[in-house]
């Protein structure tokens, strides 16, 4: 429902699963309809963003966008950007790796 709903604990679980990115989307600054949601994520992120640094993750696999709902094409654009960026990175150093049977 709003982007300040965004656990940290979110985050760091889907990456422990192996996920090569995370797209956050939030309401423009100053528009969050629970008050100061996005200004909480916003800083959150930032922070959020060395701790995987931290751990060996690329801070470019976790993004923070502001879109309304009044801008599809925005938000288009920044899901394929983001995709394209996590595809040129390849897929997550966290991801689990398929054990070949012997
Ligand atoms: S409702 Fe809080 S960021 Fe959109």
């Amino acid at each position: 429902m709003c982007s300040g709903r965004v656990s940290p604990h979110f985050i760091l679980k889907a990456f422990q699963e192996g996920v090569d990115g995370v797209l956050i989307v939030g309401c423009h600054i100053g528009d969050c309809h629970y008050g100061k949601g996005n200004y909480i994520t916003a800083k959150r992120i930032a922070v959020m963003k060395e701790l995987i640094k931290f751990i060996g993750i690329s801070p470019n696999r976790l993004r923070l966008e502001w879109v309304s709902t009044s801008e599809a094409n925005k938000l288009a654009r920044v899901v394929t950007e983001f995709s394209q960026e996590i595809t040129e990175l390849g897929p997550s150093p966290l991801k689990p790796m398929k054990l070949k049977k012997i």
